[in-house]
């Protein structure tokens, strides 16, 4: 019994390094394969737009500003930082540095997708913050290149290799591992990010309008009729707020227009889907039809908009109350 617990404390951070090494590494690809993530500003799912949306509620949004100016840049270095860390933490290769890789991750976004969710528990990202602490501070000893390297190091040190030197071996090592996984790493999110980035567009969205378009020129925002199907949805641009909203037709020759941004905290809602519009932050669920709140934390409905119809084209007219 005595040998059960002392093997059952030995793994204690084993489930939370298998949880969280999956979750990077899924949470990577998924932006990666995302074909709204990449996209300009006018896409509300888009890592631009999201990180428009939070910046003016955030403690750090005047840090943001860089990833405003080259938010492809940033947007694949969120991604394939969250995947160096993932990998790391599964494989157990230099884990105290995964961990405060994935700290620092989820430190900023609770800084700025979860800051003002409230009460603070809903923010996941501060509980993530929280999950990284054991792996700081226990590293990844078990079933990992660390413990790998670490016992070798010791059978090294018995046979009387100088210290310098088995530290030198033990970083040579690692770094030789580091390239391995991390150029699998590398790779694999490469060809997903080309090849695989239309596995979530959305048939029925149609390009935001450009600002030539409608945006701030006073001009009507229309869209095609046809880009609208019953049940499905296509994108323009609020011309006042520059918000984007979704234009849907839920019943046959019922249009209306709905807003993208989240009345919880302020994300971006996915494209109208089975009826709902989805918001990924902290996962509200509003009508498609309606705007109403399906499911919270969000309490209030998106805002709508009238939409009239002049023959094959839709216009979005003001926002309703
Ligand atoms: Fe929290 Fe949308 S911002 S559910």
């Amino acid at each position: 019994m005595a040998r059960w617990k002392e093997t059952a404390t030995r793994c204690s951070t084993l489930p939370l390094r298998l949880f969280l090494g999956v979750t990077f590494v899924y949470a990577a690809f998924d932006k990666l394969s995302d074909s709204h993530y990449l996209a300009g500003a006018g896409d509300p799912a888009s890592f631009v737009a999201q990180t428009e949306a939070v910046q003016d509620g955030s403690p750090i949004g005047w840090a943001l500003g860089p990833a405003l100016h080259s938010p492809t840049l940033f947007a694949l270095l969120i991604a394939f930082g969250e995947l160096a860390v993932g990998l790391g933490t599964l494989f157990g290769l230099w884990g105290r540095l995964a961990a405060a890789g994935g700290a620092a991750i989820s430190l900023t976004l609770w800084l700025t997708v979860s800051w003002n969710v409230s009460p603070y528990y809903l923010g996941n990202d501060l509980a993530y913050l929280m999950a990284w602490t054991p792996l700081l501070l226990a590293g990844t000893p078990l079933l990992s290149v660390d413990g790998y390297l670490a016992s070798r190091a010791r059978r090294d040190r018995a046979r009387g290799l100088a210290e310098d030197a088995v530290r030198r071996r033990a970083l040579i090592d690692g770094g030789i591992a580091a390239v391995a996984i991390g150029g699998a790493g590398l790779l694999s999110g490469s060809l997903t990010a080309t090849f695989g980035r239309d596995r979530k567009s959305v048939p029925s969205a149609t390009p935001v309008p450009g600002p030539s378009e409608g945006a701030g020129t006073g001009a009507a925002v229309t869209v095609a009729a046809s880009a609208v199907p019953v049940g499905g949805s296509a994108q323009v641009k609020d011309p006042a707020s520059g918000d984007a909203v979704y234009i849907v037709q839920p019943t046959a020759g019922q249009y209306c227009g709905l807003s993208s941004v989240c009345t919880h905290s302020g994300c971006a809602v996915d494209a109208p889907k089975n009826g709902q519009l989805y918001c990924p932050c902290h996962g509200s669920r509003f009508n498609a039809a309606t705007g109403a709140v399906v499911n919270g934390p969000a309490t209030k409905p998106l805002p709508r908009y009238a939409v009239t119809r002049n023959g094959d084209q839709l216009e979005l007219g003001p926002p309703q109350s």
